[in-house]
């Protein structure tokens, strides 16, 4: 059986990931392959749960190391749980977020330093790598504005504020943004970067030209 294809979707709160996955999973299901949508943190029973306290902007607060390690015990779950058993089974697997992003967050916004998570990462995660990461990078001021709107409204809606990260100051986000910069330029074969002031398709189209050719490498490959 050949081993399926694992990738994952990085950039800041309202980078538009959500709307652009979806786009991306009915495109590869269109065309006949299997697809398994996940997200992190989340994304198995007791992963949401971890999801809950990681978010809840009204809770008791967490210390940066607490955050850290509860990120990769979601991560460890997903992973037992959907994303091994997807490869396994030679599924595509699309995952929004991973570990780039506690690089990102934990280690550039929070401070924590790149060595520490991809130290945890090896020993967590077995130093398991995406074969392709879209990382997402339209425009700074709009990714965030958007993300606050879009919390706000769920806010209204849910009556939940799930908002931790996006009541953090720009100041925080800058880190995190410098960071994903500094993992793209770390690993271009792995990190491919969508930047600018694209529309929805225009990413789209984007993401679908970079996937195709990984496609036609893991058939010729496999
Ligand atoms: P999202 O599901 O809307 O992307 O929200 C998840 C939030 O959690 C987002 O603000 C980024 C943050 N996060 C981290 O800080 N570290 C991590 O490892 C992951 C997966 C997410």
């Amino acid at each position: 059986m050949p081993r399926g294809l694992f990738i994952t979707f990085e950039g800041l709160d309202g980078s538009g990931k959500t709307t652009q996955i979806k786009r991306l999973a009915a495109w590869l299901e269109g065309r006949g392959h299997p697809v398994v949508v996940t997200r992190q943190p989340g994304g198995t029973a007791a992963g949401d749960r971890m999801r809950a306290i990681l978010l809840d902007a009204q809770g008791a607060p967490l210390a940066p190391m607490a955050e850290m390690a509860l990120m990769f015990a979601d991560r460890a779950q997903a992973i037992a749980e959907v994303i091994r058993p997807a490869l396994e089974a030679g599924k595509i697997v699309l995952c929004d977020r991973f570990t780039d992003s506690t690089e990102a967050y934990q280690g550039g916004g929070r401070g924590l330093e790149s060595a520490t998570v991809l130290e945890l990462h090896r020993l967590i995660c077995a130093d398991m790598q995406p074969d392709l990461t879209l990382l997402l990078m339209p425009n700074f001021e709009a990714s965030l504005a958007r993300a606050r709107r879009r919390n706000t409204r769920a806010q209204e809606r849910t009556g939940k504020n799930e908002g931790r990260f996006e009541a953090e100051q720009d100041a925080f986000y800058r880190r995190v943004w410098e960071k994903y910069r500094e993992i793209a330029a770390r690993e271009p074969q792995r990190v491919v970067r969508i930047e600018g002031d694209l529309n929805i398709e225009e990413v789209h189209e984007q993401i679908v030209e970079t996937v195709a050719e990984r496609l036609l490498l893991t058939v010729k490959e496999g």
